[in-house]
């Protein structure tokens, strides 16, 4: 299974080689401009400069030895020096044949599998997620799919948040409520009730009101501070309300991460590193990794070619408290013991970019990683209409639930404005709207290159027009209803056989899957897949446009379109599923 750029490079290769040229400026691509050619080849510039000859000749005598050498190309030679390439039918027929029989749909695997772990999501306990825990998410989710999919063993974290101040907020706001509780008597000897005093509600009312007091009352964040601390130290009923709030959240992420068909593997957070900290931090110290610096445990770890420089990573706080970064490199420790990832991808926003270079290079100090085991995968943040963050309406952070609910409502909308899903019962309009709502969601997220920021507009997103998620999804059912029918008809998919340029041009984006996978792997973006979705529904429309299927008289065209189209579905149905985009069965 090889695309047809690489297998016209090898040919080109093998031509520049016979002539004790380069083999490496044989290289084939798609062409830029479709009018005068499908693929091309621009290596004999190069070529002739090495070898000092005149650039047109040596395309000429290229084309000579591929005369022979692979007589079914069709090859023009423009400008100083460009071949175009034409192929032949039979050459894009063979290649669809391979792609429609391939149940992967011609993408390839990576040649040496990793073991990697995905660190996205990290939403905090108690406070509401933001939109940037959304992308976090929705990235994060994606590549793990690609990277399963392209082979590696991906090990998915959420990495809560569950160990900063927001803990000591929890537990004093919570006393002050419900003083009576014997989680605050020092006393109480145990055992705890086993069902949490507080609901997910509860806790997102306590956070901001005692964090919103803590602002402008030095003693309320004292308090706050000291029930941290103490929590941080082990007080047993501290300890017991902290697994309460974190079960009671992670009950309910899992309800809205359900909702959006993200998933982890891990449901870890802070908190269950912390005894890992101490003993790390002697370790540090007595292998000279961190140095006393103002009372305070550092980490240099700035470097001589750095453009600004990296201030050092703070181990333990002068007050002698664990910091946030002390939290990820015990979780790299953890990792290393649990785990023993080959790389680890943390998706996080591009503000915490000197958070991860300083965990990282003393990560690599305290010989935790490799030099490159670890990457920050940075992305833009999400702007409302105003070109800044993207706020509520009363200036609050976004809540997920509440946006998941309102992109289902404009859903429901839009399928019934666009005149879809008449005869679909309330239940099953309910899960196209949710599907819907969810294409809308992710493919407005991912089309864009990760480091883009965005402006979140709902009602764009949402629309059946345009580079939309609820396009693609639309195009697929398009598909799936026209392969329906085919089957009640009787009629089956075929041998695959170009008879028009609509189909080569079909062909051509089949092909380019695997290319687009690639790119999306290796840069760690997800936009690629999306781009190549979008370019083969388009290719898939200009094609049905001009070439009928159930009309087409002719049983062995009709059954190679037919076999075309299935092709296209399986494909766009499985880089779909990559982006987390199920397809609804109709709408
Ligand atoms: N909880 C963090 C936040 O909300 C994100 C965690 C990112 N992952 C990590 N390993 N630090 O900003």
């Amino acid at each position: 299974m090889t695309s047809i750029p690489d297998q016209l490079s090898a040919t080109f290769g093998g031509a520049f080689a016979a002539l004790d040229l380069p083999a490496d400026l044989g290289q084939v691509k798609e062409s830029d401009r479709p009018e005068l050619a499908d693929y091309q080849c621009n290596g004999a510039m190069a070529a002739a400069k090495a070898a000092k000859k005149a650039p047109r000749a040596v395309a000429e005598a290229i084309v000579e030895h591929l005369k022979t050498a692979a007589p079914d190309l069709e090859i023009e030679i423009a400008g100083p020096g460009f071949m175009n390439i034409r192929l032949t039918p039979a050459f894009y027929a063979t290649r669809a044949n391979e792609i429609a029989a391939d149940p992967r749909a011609g993408a390839g695997k990576v040649a040496t599998p990793r073991t990697v772990m995905m660190d996205y999501g990290g939403p905090n306990v108690a406070k509401p997620m933001h939109v940037g825990h959304l992308r976090s998410s929705v990235i994060g989710d994606s590549l793990s799919r690609l990277f399963r999919f392209r082979g590696d063993q991906v090990i998915s974290d959420i990495h809560l948040g569950d160990w900063g101040l927001q803990m000591g907020h929890l537990v004093t706001e919570l006393q002050d409520e419900q003083p009576d509780l014997p989680y605050f008597d020092a006393n109480f000897t145990g055992p705890y009730p086993s069902e949490a005093p507080v609901d997910i509600e509860d806790l997102a009312r306590l956070y901001p009101q005692a964090s919103a007091k803590a602002k402008s009352d030095e003693a309320r964040m004292a308090r706050s501070r000291a029930a941290t601390a103490e929590l941080q130290a082990g007080r047993p009923g501290y300890r017991a309300l902290l697994r309460h709030f974190i079960e009671v959240s992670i009950a309910a992420l899992k309800r809205d991460f359900g909702d959006l068909g993200v998933s982890f593997d891990l449901w870890k957070g802070e908190s269950d590193v912390h005894d890992r900290i101490a003993p790390m931090v002697e370790r540090f110290k007595a292998e000279g990794v961190t140095i006393q610096s103002d009372g305070a445990w550092i980490i240099p770890v700035a470097r001589e070619d750095d453009k600004k420089e990296l201030p050092p990573l703070i181990l333990i706080s002068s007050q002698g408290s664990a910091l946030y970064a002390t939290t990820d490199l015990a979780t790299i420790e953890d990792r290393k013991v649990e785990q023993n990832p080959d790389l680890t991808l943390y998706v996080v926003d591009l503000g915490q970019s000197d958070h991860f270079e300083q965990v990282f290079r003393a990560a690599y100090k305290a010989g935790l990683g490799q030099e490159g085991a670890f990457e920050h995968i940075k992305f833009g943040t999400v702007n409302g209409p105003d070109g800044k963050r993207l706020r509520t309406r009363d200036g609050g952070t976004f809540r997920l639930a509440d946006l998941i609910r309102e992109a289902r409502e404009r859903a429901a909308a839009r399928i019934d404005e666009a005149g879809l899903g008449a005869e679909l019962s309330a239940e099953d309009k309910a899960e196209v709207a949710r599907l819907v709502a969810n294409a809308a969601i992710r493919f407005s997220d991912l089309s864009n290159y990760r480091t883009t920021n965005y402006i979140f507009d709902l009602e764009r997103f949402i629309s059946f027009e345009g580079k939309t998620g609820p396009y693609l999804l639309y195009q697929a059912v398009r598909v799936k209803s026209l392969m329906r029918k085919a089957k009640e008809k009787g009629l089956e998919p075929g041998a695959i056989q170009i008879t028009a340029p609509e189909e080569a041009a079909l062909v051509r984006r089949l092909d380019g899957f695997d290319g687009a996978l690639q790119r999306a792997y290796d840069l760690r973006a997800p936009n690629h897949i999306c781009e190549h979705a979008f370019a083969l529904a388009q290719a898939f429309s200009s094609f049905y446009a001009a070439c009928p299927i159930l009309p087409e008289g002719d049983d062995a065209v009709r059954a190679s379109r037919l076999a075309l189209a299935k092709a296209m579905l399986d494909q766009l149905t499985l880089a779909l599923s990559l982006i987390g985009m199920d397809i609804p069965e109709r709408m």
